[in-house]
């Protein structure tokens, strides 16, 4: 069911006019540009479940970052199709899942999950009004990450609890993947942020390290250890990266892959799982 905006903001209006005034940051001064990885996940929103789940291996380091939140009511901004929030809902959480794609959205609200339309950076949703609040692998879709963090921590009641999961521009840097499509290289430095930044967007985040030991979440960094998967479109197309490749280097695509095959089927390509970091942040009280 898609809860009514209106059920959760009362106040979208006077909201709106005043997100300047909620930026602790100049976000320019992280961000000078507005890439994104990919901006319209509603062809994601079709495919996105048949490999993607919620993996152990990253909920983990998500449960360490939201316990001691002061009470149990979650947001999970950018939750797509609700994998992250129904299995902590399974352990006693009350999500409701924010998303800007209807798409990923009604297979969120399938689960039963509430679930809410909206931007990350534009919340329609209230001030202190959540104990918790979680980011997952979201932020380097995000035109302007400083404003989504700013959003995410308005929401939070003091002594709430922020999860972030993301891919630091350090651990996209270790992936081998930008040896067989290197035009990516680009693109992944510019739309994922640097530890230094995302500790000046959320001062006193702790870091925790992320590493995918499973592929119940068949991320891009889940894929890594399993090359085998990566030449097959059934797993590559539910990754943000193989769409945008597809989209803009079709050539670059299909040679990488013939020669990732290559290297699979002689037992010679690389096999390393993905790293990620969640950060984990606490609203100051008082
Ligand atoms: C890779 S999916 C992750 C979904 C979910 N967090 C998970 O891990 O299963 C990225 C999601 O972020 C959403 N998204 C990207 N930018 C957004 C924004 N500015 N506001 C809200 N959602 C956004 C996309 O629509 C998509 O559903």
């Amino acid at each position: 069911m898609l809860r009514s905006l209106e059920a959760f903001t009362g106040s979208l209006e006077a909201f709106t006019g005043s997100l300047e005034a909620l930026h602790p940051l100049a976000p320019d001064r992280y961000f000078p540009t507005t890439m994104t990885l990919l901006r319209d996940y509603s062809n994601q929103a079709r495919t996105y479940d048949e490999t993607r789940a919620a993996s152990p291996s990253v909920l983990g380091p998500l449960r360490e970052a939201l316990a001691g939140a002061p009470g149990r009511r979650l947001v999970d901004i950018g939750g797509g199709t609700g994998n992250y929030a129904r299995a902590l809902r399974d352990e006693g959480w009350d999500p409701v899942v924010v998303d800007r794609e209807p798409g990923m959205l009604a297979h969120a609200a399938g689960k039963g999950l509430d679930t809410v339309v909206g931007d990350a950076q534009r919340l329609p949703l209230a001030g202190a009004s959540f104990d918790a609040a979680m980011l997952v692998s979201m932020l380097h879709h995000v035109e302007d990450p400083a404003a989504a963090l700013a959003e995410a921590q308005r929401v939070l009641r003091p002594g709430g609890h922020l999860a972030l999961m993301v891919f630091t521009r350090e651990d996209t840097e270790e992936s081998w993947l930008s040896d067989y499509f290197p035009s990516t290289r680009a693109w992944m430095l510019e739309t994922h942020s640097t530890r230094d930044e995302l500790l000046a967007m959320l001062p006193g985040a702790r870091r925790i390290d992320v590493v995918y030991r499973d592929l119940v979440d068949g991320s891009l960094a889940a894929l890594q250890a399993f090359p085998e998967k990566i030449v097959d479109p059934a797993w590559h197309r539910q990754t943000s990266y193989f769409e945008r490749l597809q989209r803009d280097h079709p050539d670059e695509l299909q040679a990488g892959l013939a020669r990732l095959r290559d290297d699979v089927e002689a037992g010679s390509a690389p096999r390393r799982p993905g790293l990620a970091s969640v950060y984990a942040w606490v609203k100051p009280s008082g």
